[in-house]
């Protein structure tokens, strides 16, 4: 069943940066990197494709390329923020697992099939 799951406010995602949210399910955490792109926010579950890491380094710290791509912090896959997609690294052309989103109201909100 859909339904929505507060992420943060959307003056708290702007645009081009990288933050780690969550959300809860049944009181387990699910953790997703979320970004903004041409207005728009983006999230994904935060899993690297190609061996399962945590993308970020440390809590809400990503590491980022010269185009604001996002590194992986465990062997350095790299991932374009539209839609996810390694265009660099250990698992070329695999894709980062979305998680859809929707903005009410000045928020940002998880709307997955929980
Ligand atoms: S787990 Fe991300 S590049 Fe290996």
């Amino acid at each position: 069943m859909s339904q929505h799951e507060f992420l943060c406010r959307s003056e708290d995602l702007p645009e081009g940066e990288y933050h780690e949210l969550h959300y809860t399910v049944a009181g387990r955490p699910r953790y997703l990197v979320a970004t903004r792109v041409d207005g728009q926010a983006r999230a994904w579950y935060n899993r690297c494709p190609h061996a399962g890491q945590p993308l970020n380094h440390a809590p809400d710290q990503f590491l980022t390329d010269e185009h604001n791509q996002l590194i992986c912090a465990a062997h350095g896959a790299v991932f374009e923020p539209r839609y996810g997609r390694c265009v660099a690294g250990p698992c070329p052309r695999a894709i980062l697992t979305g998680c859809p989103v929707v903005e009410e109201n000045g928020s940002v909100f998880a709307a997955d099939d929980f």
